[in-house]
């Protein structure tokens, strides 16, 4: 009797924590996007301002490229707040086919990938809705694929999948997912892929091996961040000099009411 009650009281700790922790994570999310959102507004001024001197300025004119440095930097900046402000907000969810999230996103991809990254994409025959919003889904998948670009630079291939996978109850995974069938894409490249010590650490907000003013170390972390919000799953998989595998999982959406 007494090992059960000790059994409760420790499950009871635990989830105390696990709540604590989860609460601590989404005031950090919405102090994040509010400053993010601040910090956008600024940039937009600064590089609104460096466009107008440099306008005034003649081709040329040292002066001229000093600013429109200056701009660049903003814009890049105004990029890095973006991704701060999906980690504290919700999004707009509708009910999409995942596929043709893949689908309308393949030129923008393509082109991200450059000349000597191949990508492929393989879709399943058959439509896989998710309640998302596109927007924050298509984030996630560029994020991969401009990591799968920056672990093969001498050139490979990235593969975009997708398929339907069923959770069972009791299913070991780590996070523990609820059971019942879901929508994956998996984004695989061939590539560097990671030692044990990065691929352990990657999800990691501000986690990055890139130097300074190459990465943020905010792409994993924001992708894993959204995915997990919207009741699915990032798990990552790689192979040091093979490449490396990112399985997204997606609840499907249940049929609409007849
Ligand atoms: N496809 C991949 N192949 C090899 N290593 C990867 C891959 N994706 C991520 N990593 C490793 O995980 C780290 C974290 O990735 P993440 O996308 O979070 O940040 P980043 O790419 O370094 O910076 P940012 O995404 O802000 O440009 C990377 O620095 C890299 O070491
Ligand atoms: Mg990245």
């Amino acid at each position: 009797m007494t090992s059960v009650n000790a059994h409760r009281a420790e499950e009871y700790a635990r989830l105390e924590y696990e709540l604590a922790r989860a609460q601590r994570l989404a005031s950090v999310g919405q102090l994040a996007a509010g400053i993010a959102h601040d910090c956008n507004n600024l940039l937009t001024v600064i590089q609104g301002h460096s466009e107008l001197i440099a306008a005034d300025l003649p081709e040329g004119d040292q002066l001229r490229c000093d600013v429109e440095e200056i701009g660049r930097a903003a814009a890049r900046a105004a990029a890095l707040t973006r991704q701060l402000l999906t980690f504290g907000s919700p999004g707009e969810r509708e009910r999409v086919d995942l596929n043709g999230i893949v689908r309308g996103l393949e030129t923008l991809l393509r082109r991200t990938a450059g000349e000597t990254l191949e990508l492929r994409v393989d879709l399943a025959s058959r439509a896989l809705p998710v309640h998302v919003d596109a927007g924050q889904v298509e984030q996630v998948l560029l994020n991969l694929v401009l990591n799968a670009r920056d672990a093969t630079p001498a050139g490979g291939a990235v593969v975009l999948e997708t398929a339907t996978v069923a959770v069972a109850p009791g299913e070991d995974r780590d996070p523990a997912l609820a059971p019942g069938r879901y929508a994956r894409v998996t984004v695989s490249d061939t590539g560097a892929g990671m030692p044990p010590e990065v691929l352990a650490r990657a999800l990691e907000p501000f986690f990055t091996t890139k130097s300074r003013g190459e990465g943020t170390g905010l792409g994993l972390a924001t992708a894993a961040a959204i995915i997990t919000h919207l009741g699915g799953d990032v798990a990552l998989t790689s192979t040091p000099g093979r490449g490396t595998k990112v399985d997204v999982l997606l609840p499907l959406a249940a049929p609409p009411a007849a």
